[in-house]
């Protein structure tokens, strides 16, 4: 098969290749995933660029990317083999293995590879493991949100573009953190402010009356402490996928503590089996009713693997950088 391969950290156009590799087999209790499109989000990039705090090389050879989407060719042994034939998209694809799914197969546990719905495409499919899965859980962890007020940070990214529709359907207010107009109208979200220009605790006090917010969807815990410690309401919760202005930032202890605040720091890695499950029916009820919109970069094959990473790294599409296999 053909397949992106890198053997040592560095830059995109320096480490990566497209060479040929033996198709993998799927061992007891696998799927052997035909993939059509592959996703390539911000940890892909930074773990093949060794970025990651104390980073050595895992596996002698990786096949990057966790996230694709693609149809179930062979099941290995205890898998039902009316998956076979199955679209379906994929979750931690390269995370703690050695290949994911930047190649035309990946085999890997069957409960890794969900149903994906004819609804969907397999573009889109390749933006449910990481982003998809992040906002849902940053939004879901603890229970419905149906009338509460939720302020989504990054509104125009990955994550926070999923989560501003989540918590709609979910029937929370939305407010969202933006840099531009144009990243307003990307969010969808109906009530936003601009990061940049505006004063983003005065404003959101001012769109709620000076009651403030029930949750935070956190993209940045470091550089918006201040404001979300002054916006929570008492009892809410910051959950927080990512900090990386400051990865180890002074943390505001006794504010958090008498307001009563949960802080989750998340990693969607790492989901339970029982929360993941959860996720997935949940996304796949959406997907059903079409109710979600995705926001597809399309950035060309295996063979523009190098440039799909640099537009990542370069941070300004707007969407999820995908490639068709
Ligand atoms: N913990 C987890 O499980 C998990 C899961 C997914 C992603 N992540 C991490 O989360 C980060 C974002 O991922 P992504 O895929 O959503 O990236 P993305 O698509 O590049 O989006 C990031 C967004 O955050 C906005 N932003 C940056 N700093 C901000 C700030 N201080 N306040 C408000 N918005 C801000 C950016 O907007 P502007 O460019 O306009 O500023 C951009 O729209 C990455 O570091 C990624 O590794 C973690």
């Amino acid at each position: 098969m053909k397949a992106v391969t890198y053997r040592s950290f560095g830059a995109a156009a320096d480490v990566l290749q497209l060479v040929d590799l033996p198709d993998p087999v799927a061992g007891p209790g696998e799927v052997l995933v035909r993939v059509r499109a592959t996703g390539i989000n911000p940890s892909d990039v930074k773990l093949r660029g060794g970025a990651r705090p104390g980073a050595v090389m895992q596996f002698p050879t990786v096949v990057p990317h966790s996230d694709g989407a693609g149809v179930i060719e062979a099941v290995g042994a205890g898998v039902d083999p009316a998956r076979i034939g199955e679209r379906v998209w994929i979750w931690n694809g390269q995370w703690q293995r050695a290949f994911g799914t930047g190649a035309e197969y990946v085999a890997l546990p069957s409960e890794q590879a969900v149903f994906l719905p004819d609804t969907t495409g397999f573009a889109e499919g390749a933006c449910f493991g990481i982003p998809a899965m992040t906002a849902w859980y940053a939004l879901y962890r603890d229970g419905p949100i149906d009338g509460q007020s939720v302020l989504v940070t990054g509104g125009a990214g990955t994550v926070g573009r999923y989560a501003c529709q989540m918590a709609a359907l979910g029937g929370a207010r939305v407010i969202t953190t933006v840099s531009s107009d144009a990243k307003a109208a990307h969010s969808g979200a109906s009530e936003w402010v601009n990061y940049r220009t505006q004063n983003v605790t005065e404003a959101v006090m001012d769109m709620t009356a000076g009651a403030g917010v029930d949750r935070i969807v956190e993209v940045d815990f470091a550089a918006n402490q201040r404001a979300s410690l002054a916006l929570i309401r008492p009892g809410g919760t910051i959950a927080s996928y990512a900090s990386a202005s400051r990865m180890q930032p002074e943390l505001d202890f006794y504010g958090f503590m008498f307001k009563d605040i949960r802080l989750h720091m998340l990693i969607v890695y790492q989901l339970s089996g029982a929360v993941r499950r959860a996720g997935e029916a949940q996304l796949t009820q959406w997907l059903q009713k079409n109710a979600l919109s995705h926001a597809v970069v399309p950035a060309g094959g295996l063979s523009d693997v190098a440039a799909g990473h640099e537009m990542v790294e370069a941070g300004q599409k707007l969407g999820t950088v995908v490639l068709e296999v």
